[in-house]
């Protein structure tokens, strides 16, 4: 049974620069927690770092919802992972089970993108939002609109989509979306109420007691992945390297907010 504890509105578009645009643009009126903007295709998709997202018609799920958080701003930064674990299990349960999230918003299956999340925050007066943006790959084949363009080079070297990895090839954006927010919302209010991100995000993330480099400014350095912290940290016990002394340690381990992780020679930095 689908689980919408607010007055969910979904709006689907054409084409619009970003969803992510549009959310912010709606947290600025009085739309109310929940509303979903769901695009075709966007313009000006883009990715963490400002790095462009693929997002042509056709190609997967371009969507943003309105978070108005009653909780303290500190803890905002945990909620892109409690998104990115719905995510991950959404794909897991429409075929495609070897999703994993990749600190800090990466859904990967292997070393493959399959999507990602992007949380932007803005504020007015006492009043701030987020817009929660997710984008999932679905048919990289032109399987849902014959004449869709093939993901260029780049994008292609380093992403999958779900159709690809076993989704049925009639997968649409709807039901990805329904999916999505089914287990969004229980996990979001579970988190406002207070639980953990850590026991949130639970076995979803990826790397645990693994390896990693990690760049931080100019300094690279190895650690072994030991779990998340409470807002969502990347705990790590450094192994190899120095780790900037502003980094401080607790128990011998680090709580990266912040830098790039390398896994296995995939980078977390790059769009997809
Ligand atoms: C990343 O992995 O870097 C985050 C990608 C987020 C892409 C989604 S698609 C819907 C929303 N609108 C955007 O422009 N970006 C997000």
């Amino acid at each position: 049974m689908t689980h919408w504890p607010h007055e969910t509105a979904i709006t689907v578009f054409d084409a619009v620069t970003s969803t992510n645009d549009t959310i912010l643009e709606a947290g600025a009126t009085d739309a109310p927690e929940g509303t979903t903007h769901i695009a075709h295709c966007q313009t000006r998709g883009r990715g963490r770092a400002e790095r462009q997202w693929w997002s042509p018609p056709g190609g997967g799920l371009w969507m943003s919802t309105l978070l108005r958080p009653r909780v303290a701003p500190s803890t905002w930064s945990g909620i892109s992972l409690v998104v990115g674990s719905a995510a991950c299990r959404a794909l897991q349960s429409l075929g495609v089970e070897a999703t994993t999230l990749y600190w800090p918003n990466d859904l990967q299956v292997g070393d493959k993108k399959i999507g990602g999340i992007l949380c932007e925050v803005r504020s007015r007066g006492a009043r701030a939002w987020i817009s929660v943006g997710i984008g999932i790959n679905i048919h990289f084949d032109g399987t849902s609109k014959p004449d869709q363009e093939p993901p260029p080079s780049d994008v292609r070297a380093r992403a999958t989509s779900m159709t690809e990895c076993g989704a049925p090839t009639s997968t649409t954006q709807l039901e990805v979306a329904e999916a999505v927010l089914e287990r969004l919302w229980p996990a979001y209010e579970r988190f406002q109420d207070g639980k953990s991100i850590p026991e949130l995000v639970g076995t979803d993330l990826a790397h645990v007691g693994e390896t990693v480099d990690v760049r931080t400014g100019l300094q690279s350095w190895k650690g072994i992945v030991r779990g998340l912290g409470e807002r969502g940290e990347l705990l790590i016990e450094p192994t190899e390297g120095e780790p900037p002394e502003s980094l401080s340690t607790t128990d011998g381990v680090i709580a990266l907010t912040g830098g790039e992780v390398v896994y296995g020679n995939k980078s977390t930095g790059e769009t997809k």
